[in-house]
């Protein structure tokens, strides 16, 4: 065995979704952060365009994140539509994890690669640093609310024309036992063609 086969079989069963206000104020080391980021890029991808640009707001700047997403969502919400709820969510949930990584996507300039494939590729490497959030005790939750994917977040963050924000990674150590997780079982999901 090249590596041990239970040990990962371990971190990825284990990953679980711990959501922001599950997460203590303890605060995220960078150097970690550029441990999972540094796991992160060796998701693999198509044409090796490596399309993935995280934007890590620590600090204050995750209160200026904060403030944007209100903003966005009150600006792109019908009133009839707005749910305070939701509101509250995008607001608070920056506030309550350590750690808030905005998912960029970079469009490949001359367009060689579909924008499926890159999307495949950057969900891999947000895998790798949840994974690698797991291996670390760190809880993580990836969030595509429609503010966070829309073209005035992308603009804030700075991508262009043609990119993406895939979403926010909010990260933090959990205040809670680790959750337990459910699949189900594989039969219901595997289909065999032998002949
Ligand atoms: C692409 C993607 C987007 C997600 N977006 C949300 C979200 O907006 N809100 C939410 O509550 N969970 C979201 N999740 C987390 C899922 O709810 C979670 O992965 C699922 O419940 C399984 O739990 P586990 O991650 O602990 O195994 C998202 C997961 C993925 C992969």
């Amino acid at each position: 065995m090249k590596h041990s086969v239970s040990e990962l079989t371990a971190v990825i069963r284990d990953r679980r979704t711990i959501y922001p206000k599950d997460m203590t104020d303890r605060v995220v080391q960078r150097d970690l952060v550029e441990q999972l980021l540094g796991n992160a890029i060796w998701a693999p991808n198509h044409g090796m365009t490596q399309p993935w640009r995280f934007k890590v707001f620590l600090g204050e700047a995750r209160r200026r994140l904060a403030d944007f997403l209100g903003d966005e969502y009150r600006r792109t919400t019908p009133p009839e539509k707005f749910l305070q709820r939701k509101f509250d969510n995008m607001t608070q949930r920056p506030l309550q994890a350590s750690v808030v990584i905005a998912l960029g996507l970079a469009r490949d300039p001359n367009g060689r690669i579909s924008e499926r494939d890159e999307q495949f590729a950057v969900a891999c490497a947000v895998q790798n640093m949840h994974l690698s959030c797991t291996a670390h005790g760190l809880g993580g939750f990836w969030s595509t609310g429609a503010a966070m994917t829309g073209n005035g977040m992308r603009d804030m963050l700075g991508l262009g024309p043609e990119d993406q924000c895939l979403g926010l990674f909010f990260i933090g150590y959990p205040a809670i036992e680790w959750p337990k997780g459910y699949r189900k079982p594989l039969p219901e999901v595997v289909e065999w063609f032998t002949h």
